[in-house]
């Protein structure tokens, strides 16, 4: 099939950003290398990173005339909490690296856009830090340590802090290889040409070494302070991972979880039907159709096209929420009227905080809410709860 071309390929910088696509551009230019391949990037051959974009933009929407458009509502609920329209912002480790305490200023964007911000274990601000700076709770992501009290002692924070709903991260029991981040030192292994060419990288970025490096200390895992003594961001980052997450969850660890957290669970990383099935007769109370973004197993399906047999499969018992390759509020309304009852987007906040901080977050929700107007009124569909597969051709 005929790939429509890239929208935003050839916009100069220099124009004002209007769409997800040029605050990828803006990134690009702010942050070091190896920040940005970090988070632009996926693992192996990075098939799946494409298919996520590429499959989502192979569907086609149906064009519907003369509906009356004139009244729109793209407000829902997860799991019993109010979103002003059906995104969200996904987990992203390290977010704290690529703008002042960015995870702060994330969640600022999300509670003034009425969404809500999902905070992960691997975030340089804490909860506690976090917490201070919004009135509405968020989310939080949890990787399951081997040392299971560090998990503990995160739950009961996490509760303190007044947050409603944990998401545990399942599709990461060991680490994607992600060559860029070999490439650059992330995945350790470096030569001292390597390093400095990593600190050549950072000088030639003085506004992002002036913001974070300088302005964002202390830049360490704040979620993990009591957990690891000094908390510091490793070198290695592959390895660190792979030495302290714990690969033998099983279902059976849901107990475990229960027994510790009585608020909502929303299982991420689910793209077989047949977890969906397991997820839904463990009592979770939603799944997140996930790939990590392209990051974990390469030559999967891509979510979009995992998301229908999944729907399908869990026949409305729990909520099927869906992320990977939304870029656009386009891309929210396929995902919708293929079953996903909202979206998490994770790249897209990565680029916008580092690209202009929170004014930047705060713009790209303004172009996915404008995005998904626009298109309900050209598809002829008023309310987002109403989509469902009649809206595509072929679906
Ligand atoms: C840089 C980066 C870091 C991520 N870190 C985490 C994480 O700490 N925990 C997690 O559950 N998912 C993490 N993810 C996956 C996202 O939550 C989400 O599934 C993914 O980004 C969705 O795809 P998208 O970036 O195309 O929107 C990360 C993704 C990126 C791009």
């Amino acid at each position: 099939m005929n790939r429509m071309p890239t929208p935003h390929k050839d916009h100069s910088l220099n124009l004002a950003p209007a769409s997800v696509g040029d605050y990828r551009e803006l990134a690009r230019k702010r942050l070091p290398r190896q920040l940005f391949d970090y988070v632009d990037g996926g693992s192996f051959g990075e098939y799946t990173l494409s298919a996520n974009r590429d499959d989502l933009r192979d569907i086609r929407l149906r064009q519907r005339v003369l509906r009356d458009v004139s009244e729109m509502s793209l407000s829902t609920t997860v799991m019993g909490q109010e979103l002003s329209m059906p995104v969200l912002l996904a987990p992203v480790g390290f977010g704290g690296m690529l703008a002042r305490r960015a995870e702060v200023q994330v969640a600022r964007a999300a509670e003034r856009a009425g969404i809500v911000f999902c905070e992960s274990t691997l975030s340089i601000c804490a909860i506690e830090e976090v917490a201070q700076a919004v009135q509405r709770p968020f989310w939080f992501q949890l990787y399951v340590m081997k040392d299971r009290s560090y998990a503990e002692d995160l739950i009961s924070r996490v509760k303190a802090v007044g947050c409603t709903t944990l998401i545990l991260t399942v599709d990461l029991p060991v680490i994607g290889r992600r060559y860029r981040d070999g490439r650059n030192g992330l995945g350790g292994g470096i030569s001292a040409i390597g390093i400095m060419k990593q600190k050549l990288d950072f000088a030639r970025h003085p506004s992002w070494a002036r913001d974070v490096a300088l302005g964002g200390r202390p830049l360490t895992f704040g979620n993990l302070e009591r957990a690891l003594p000094d908390a510091k961001v490793p070198q290695d980052f592959q390895r660190w991972v792979d030495g302290q997450f714990d690969p033998s969850v099983t279902w059976d660890d849901l107990e475990w979880l229960r027994s510790h957290w009585d608020g909502k669970i929303a299982l991420k990383g689910i793209l077989d039907a047949d977890d969906a099935r397991e997820a839904a007769a463990r009592g979770v109370d939603a799944i997140i159709v996930s790939n990590h973004g392209g990051r974990q197993l390469d030559d999967v399906p891509s979510t979009i096209r995992a998301l229908p047999a999944i729907v399908d499969a869990i026949d409305g018992r729990i909520e099927v929420l869906m992320d990977g390759g939304i870029r656009s509020g386009l891309d929210v309304v396929k995902a919708l009227s293929l079953g996903a009852r909202a979206c998490l987007v994770g790249r897209p906040w990565a680029y916008a905080v580092a690209a202009r901080g929170e004014k930047g977050v705060d713009h790209v929700l303004r172009i996915i809410r404008e995005e998904i107007r626009v298109t309900l009124g050209l598809t002829g569909i008023t309310n987002v709860r109403d989509l469902n597969r009649s809206a595509l051709v072929d679906p």
